[in-house]
């Protein structure tokens, strides 16, 4: 059975506080323990680059939000987590995808006609102060989810239009290069309707753009709990009944409790219990589930090595997945090694390109008794060229690690590449033996 590939990035412009835990980062924890799930999640820092000109914000942000993730319980073992911006072939399939984008398409994007109108409502140029960057935003992230053939995207509902704007780009390049083959999936936009979205200190959504969030981690349990008391109630007395209704404090206790305590702390509020003690009771609950988790966070937030360590082994990971499918995309568009073009002009290419057969190992014995392996291209190019081994057993355990270390494998002495070839050819060739 094939897992569900699901996919989602956050933008390091910010420091994380209790709506992003909730929303986003808590379930997308969960959903990656499932047996049935490959998650891919990351650092949308590229991102970043298109709200915030602050290297010092990013930076921290990054860091922050790297540390929140490991922190909440996310196994970087299973999962595959990774910074965007340690991606390069995100960045080159975002010009091949701009290259089939129309234009049209990204003039109905929201986030950039909210800054024309609130341009026009302010007698401004309608592009006063908007970059390509905004701009061109949804095809960097569409990029993000096809570059890894997620099937899944958890976003809020403001993103939604976003994963459309994947769909119709990855139909439109499908259609135009693919010759009846689907080089993307069609990802599709997940929206937890039972996830709570977070009420802030003012009773709106919990955001920062509000002004009303409550950190998650950032000023430990002092900072919190100072948050907690800045939460908007009304005057009504201690002792007279309180409608849980009328502000952020039960939806807060909600998103922390099961059912019964729920039932429980609206129910003291309608019996009189003071907002003070509301509050206070709102801070046990929200701290005891984050204390420990803060006490990893602090961890490490005070070792960025080691943080740096878990993501360029995620970094590794998924390049070793978006290598070989751009190296098919390139092809697929033109441009490929002039290796092959006098192969193409020659033979008739009507029908997939090469890239899609599949590369070959081949282990032989010479006449000297030494046994040697051979890495080939679907066409039978050499590749990779081994020098003797004693044993087929060695040659063959030399053959697997080459497998098992697709995206970094290096060159040992004696071993060639064959003529004309990069050894980022060798790392796509041996990228498709890992693949499902
Ligand atoms: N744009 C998303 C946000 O602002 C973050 C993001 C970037 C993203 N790339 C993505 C989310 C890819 C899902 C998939 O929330």
């Amino acid at each position: 059975m094939t897992k569900t590939r699901i996919l989602t990035g956050i933008t390091t412009t910010g420091t994380p506080h209790l709506g992003n835990y909730v929303g986003a980062i808590r379930p997308a924890v969960e959903a990656s323990r499932d047996a049935q799930t490959d998650a891919f999640f990351f650092l949308a820092d590229y991102h970043a680059l298109i709200k915030c000109d602050d290297p010092a914000r990013i930076e921290r942000s990054r860091l922050e939000i790297a540390a929140t993730w490991l922190a909440a319980g996310l196994d970087p073992e299973r999962v595959t987590f990774y910074r965007q911006s340690d991606i390069p072939q995100i960045p080159e399939l975002t010009w091949l995808l701009t290259c089939v984008t129309a234009k049209g398409l990204m003039n109905r994007a929201h986030a950039y006609k909210a800054s024309v109108d609130a341009n026009l409502a302010q007698n401004e140029d309608p592009d006063a102060g908007i970059t390509m960057g905004l701009y061109s935003y949804p095809i960097l992230m569409a990029a993000d989810i096809l570059m890894f053939n997620a099937h899944k995207v958890p976003v809020g509902r403001d993103q939604i239009q976003h994963i459309e704007m994947a769909r119709d780009v990855a139909a439109r390049f499908n259609h135009l290069f693919g010759k009846g083959r689907e080089f993307f999936v069609l990802p599709e936009a997940l929206v937890e309707e039972q996830v709570a979205t977070l009420p802030g200190l003012d009773g709106r959504k919990m955001s920062k753009s509000y002004d009303n969030t409550i950190p998650l981690f950032e000023g430990g349990a002092k900072k919190l709990k100072e948050a907690i008391s800045q939460i908007v109630t009304d005057s009504t007395a201690p002792g007279e009944p309180k409608d849980p209704d009328s502000n952020a404090l039960a939806t807060l206790f909600q998103a922390f409790s099961d059912a019964e305590d729920t039932v429980t702390y609206r129910a003291a509020l309608s019996a009189g219990l003071s907002w003070g003690e509301a509050k206070q009771r709102l801070f046990a609950r929200i701290d005891g589930q984050l204390a420990p988790m803060r006490e990893r966070y602090e961890a490490l937030i005070a070792k960025p090595a080691e943080i740096e360590e878990v993501l360029q082994t995620g970094a590794a990971k998924a390049r070793a997945v978006a290598a070989p499918l751009l190296e098919e995309l390139r092809e697929a568009v033109g441009l490929r090694s002039f290796n092959r073009v006098a192969q193409t002009v020659a033979g008739d290419d009507k029908t997939a390109p090469a890239a899609s057969k599949p590369p070959l190992f081949k282990q032989y014995r010479e006449a000297d008794g030494q046994f040697h392996f051979k890495l080939l291209d679907a066409d039978g190019r050499l590749l990779l060229q081994s020098p003797g081994y004693a044993s087929p057993r060695e040659a063959g355990q030399r053959v697997a690690a080459l497998k098992a270390d697709a995206a970094n494998a290096s060159l040992l002495p004696g071993e060639q590449l064959g003529e004309g070839v990069e050894l980022t050819a060798v790392h796509a060739a041996l990228a498709r033996f890992s693949e499902d």
